[in-house]
């Protein structure tokens, strides 16, 4: 585990901005999913509810929270690329924008945003397969969970949108892998580039699984770090997870 100090791409510094003035939100279970588009879901409506007055309410926004408090504990934080971030006991999963701490001392280690968005790279046919075989993230056999946020290079943010998708399926088969380990790992992939705040990461990927599929999960993590889309990837931190019965 490595627990570097926070710098300027750390989340720390933006983070703890946003999140002292940031709308209160609620905590997320990630049970009131629909999973009809897969990793496109949107949060439920009551979230979207939760902002101040005059905030209009982003219900595809979610902010995890490292600190001190939340349904997870954190079993480990590993930098696999890049710089790491910094250690908190546990996680906590809102919908919506990170509550506000004015006059609290309880300051979270970091705070990670990401909205859930429309596809980008999927077929037709990768899309029917993806929804026939998917689970919902939150079933309470998934005791288990990794939080993985990941940043890509300048260099793959310069590619045009049919060189990312040649690059992410055909010379990579990034679908192709992951269907494999589909239902028993389920997933919900956040984007943070279009944000407000200066985030970070470019994704934040949530997975969640039983205790038994974890060495599956860790095969299936072995594969895709050694396709050519990772080389594209500066910035990854594998942070492990388990729900507190
Ligand atoms: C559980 C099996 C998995 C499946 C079925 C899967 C499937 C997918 C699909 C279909 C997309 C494209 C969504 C789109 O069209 O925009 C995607 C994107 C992505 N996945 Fe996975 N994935 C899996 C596992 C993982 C893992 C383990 C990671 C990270 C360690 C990961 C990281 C990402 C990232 C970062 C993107 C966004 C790529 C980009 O837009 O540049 N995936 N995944």
């Amino acid at each position: 585990m490595s627990h570097e100090s926070p710098t300027s791409r750390d989340p720390a510094a933006s983070s703890r901005r946003l999140f002292l003035g940031a709308a209160a939100g609620s905590v997320w279970t990630g049970m009131q999913f629909t999973e009809a588009e897969g990793m496109g879901q949107t949060a439920p409506a009551a979230a979207a509810e939760q902002a101040g007055a005059g905030t209009p309410a982003n219900p595809r926004l979610f902010s995890f929270i490292g600190g001190d408090v939340g349904e997870w504990r954190v079993r480990s934080i590993t930098a696999v690329t890049g710089e790491s971030l910094p250690a908190a006991p546990r996680l906590k999963v809102v919908a919506g924008a990170a509550p506000a701490l004015s006059g609290s001392t309880d300051t979270p280690a970091w705070v990670l945003q990401g909205v859930t968005s429309n596809e980008r790279y999927v077929t037709r046919p990768e899309k029917e397969q993806l929804v026939a075989k998917q689970a919902a993230i939150g079933r309470p056999t998934a005791t288990h969970a990794a939080l993985i946020p990941i940043r890509k290079s300048a260099a793959w943010w310069t590619l045009t949108q049919d060189e990312r998708r040649s690059l992410f399926e055909e010379q990579s088969h990034h679908i192709q892998i992951g269907l494999k380990y589909l239902p028993a790992i389920a997933r919900r992939l956040h984007h943070c580039r279009d944000l407000e705040t200066k985030e970070p990461f470019d994704f934040l990927t949530f997975f969640d699984y039983a205790e038994a599929d974890e060495p599956a999960f860790n095969d299936m993590l072995a594969q895709l770090r050694a396709i050519k889309e990772w080389t594209f990837i500066d910035r990854e931190v594998d942070i492990r997870l388990v729900r507190d019965r």
